[in-house]
């Protein structure tokens, strides 16, 4: 298929693409390098470097490329700078996404994959979450994804837009060419990991009183490759009709504790820890249910254990030492 990936230089968006280009799709990143990083663009995929709110340069992509569908993962996504500036998420989320959805009407484009978040069920009413239960975000990023989850059913009863929307729980992980690099950095796995490679004094532990087995907050971490494949088996339904996925591993889950210290058997280094206060907005348990993904698409996660999954993270830091910035630097030679 010809596929669009917005965002597609960011740390799952690479990985996407990654896939997409390996199972033989003609892909096209379209992505305004804003956050995203020119070194972690795949080879074998073209990249269009522009804004989602530029309709013009959108449409010509869709139409030059002759797109066939859209995953769309560019977006802001950090929940507490979200609460802080509801403007940006509304207008990079919402706003922008409306764009894309604009564009992608008049060279009736009509296939979608969504990438949402488990921030669309606030503080969940049980464990796990299945995609029935009720959304109530709590925070704008979690609000700003489910509006554009909203506009999607519309889009599909009147136009015909078929998508798939996957409420992503925690991504992590790496493969051996793509990994993590945000600045500044806000989560756990990357954040421990710079402690262990001494580019952080300690990890603070975001409270330790949460009614968890260790007062610490209980996740359901992904690793990126499983999270893509979902991406690929989800493209596989937009013929025949829209769908809300989950994606997480399920399961028990894992406390900030349990990371760090699996953090610390994978690296054999200390990792010194603080506990501080609690973070704003931070539920104490989030675990998907991926019952219905399994179910529907045979979705089958490869690299469920903790373990492996920082392993991962980890030999991608050491290969890695600066991010993408020698490889960005070798592609401006
Ligand atoms: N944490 C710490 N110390 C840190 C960083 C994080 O204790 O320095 C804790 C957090 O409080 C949380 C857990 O580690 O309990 C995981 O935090 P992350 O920031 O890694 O991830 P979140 O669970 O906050 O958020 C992620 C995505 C969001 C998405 C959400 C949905 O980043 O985009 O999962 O579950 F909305």
């Amino acid at each position: 298929m010809r596929i669009l990936v917005t965002g597609g230089a960011g740390y799952i968006g690479s990985v996407v693409t990654e896939e997409l280009v390996s199972g033989g799709h003609e892909t096209v990143v379209y992505d305004s390098l804003c956050k995203g990083h020119r070194g972690a663009l795949v080879r074998g995929a073209k990249l269009v470097v522009g804004d989602l709110m530029n309709g013009a340069l959108l449409g010509r992509t869709l139409e030059e490329n002759r797109i066939e569908a859209v995953i769309h993962m560019a977006a802001d996504s950090l929940v507490g700078e979200s609460v802080e500036a509801p403007q940006k998420y509304y207008s990079n989320n919402v706003v922008a996404g409306l764009s894309l959805l604009d564009a992608m009407m008049e060279p009736g484009v009509r296939r979608l994959v969504f990438s949402s978040t488990a921030a669309t069920y606030g503080e969940p009413e049980k464990q796990p979450i299945e995609e029935s239960d009720t959304n109530n975000p709590t925070n704008p990023y979690g609000e700003t994804k489910l509006a554009i989850e909203h506009a999607l059913r519309w889009y599909d009863n009147a136009y015909k837009l078929r998508y798939a929307s996957l409420r992503y729980f925690n991504a992590a992980g790496a493969t051996e060419r793509c990994g993590e690099v945000h600045d500044p950095e806000t989560h756990l796995i990357p954040i421990v990991l710079q402690a262990a490679a001494g580019r952080r004094e300690r990890v603070e532990i975001y409270g330790d009183d949460y009614p968890t087995h260790d007062g610490t907050c209980v996740r359901d971490y992904i690793h990126v490759v499983d999270l893509a494949r979902a991406h690929i088996l989800a493209l596989g339904i937009l013929d025949e009709r829209s769908a809300i996925y989950n994606l997480g591993c399920g399961g028990r889950g894992y406390s900030v504790r349990e990371v760090i210290e699996t953090a610390r058997a994978v690296t054999g280094r200390e990792i010194p820890t603080h506990i501080g206060p609690r973070r704003a907005g931070d539920p104490a348990v989030l675990i998907a249910s991926s019952e219905k993904i399994r179910r529907e698409l045979g979705w089958q996660p490869t690299m469920q254990v903790l373990r492996v999954i920082i392993e991962s993270a980890w030999r991608w830091m050491q290969s890695h030492p600066n991010g993408y910035e020698e490889r960005q630097r070798e592609s401006q030679k």
